[in-house]
């Protein structure tokens, strides 16, 4: 069987909503975390053409680099590091209007000018964030926070 996402909509809003059925189509009852991390950076990258979208997952004190599409990225980001680092610590969604403006951001590429970080929470423990890139300063606004979360509150519920 083919695996595919059809988007129809111009409308960013619209578009998320016509994505999430497709991914919990795809994931399906697939239990494997990498596949379903895997298709699901996949997955929006091909909708919504980020510089970078992808999982660090949490291993000890420290984020490991989990499925992504994108530049390579850094492998290792210390807790309380970086945006990654920070929305871990303190168990919340970041958005970074400007890199350049958010003291300790890790530059894994150059190209990077905006950034929205999710955690994933599972059993009240933060399990993996969901990074997600922009080329263009200010990308992201309340529509990307309100989707993604929905994104990862599914995914700490049928994945992690
Ligand atoms: N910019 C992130 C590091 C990860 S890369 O952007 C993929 C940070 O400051 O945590």
């Amino acid at each position: 069987m083919a695996e595919e996402i059809f988007i129809q909509s111009t409308d960013k809003a619209k578009q998320y909503e016509e994505l999430i059925p497709q991914l919990e189509a795809l994931i399906g009852d697939e239990k494997n975390l990498i596949a379903n991390l895997a298709n699901t950076s996949a997955a929006l990258q091909a909708v919504f053409g980020f510089l970078w979208v992808g999982f660090y997952l949490v291993e000890g004190t420290e984020l490991i680099l989990g499925p992504f599409q994108g530049p390579v990225a850094c492998s290792r980001i210390q807790k309380g590091k970086g945006v990654c680092g920070h929305a871990w610590l303190f168990e919340q969604l970041i958005t970074v209007p400007n890199v350049e403006e958010f003291p300790g951001h890790i530059a894994c590429s150059s190209l990077s000018k905006s950034e929205i970080v999710i955690p994933i929470i599972k059993n009240n423990d933060v399990v993996a964030v969901l990074d997600v890139d922009s080329q263009q300063v200010n990308h992201f606004d309340e529509i990307d926070e309100k989707y993604l979360s929905i994104i990862c509150t599914w995914l700490s519920t049928y994945c992690f």
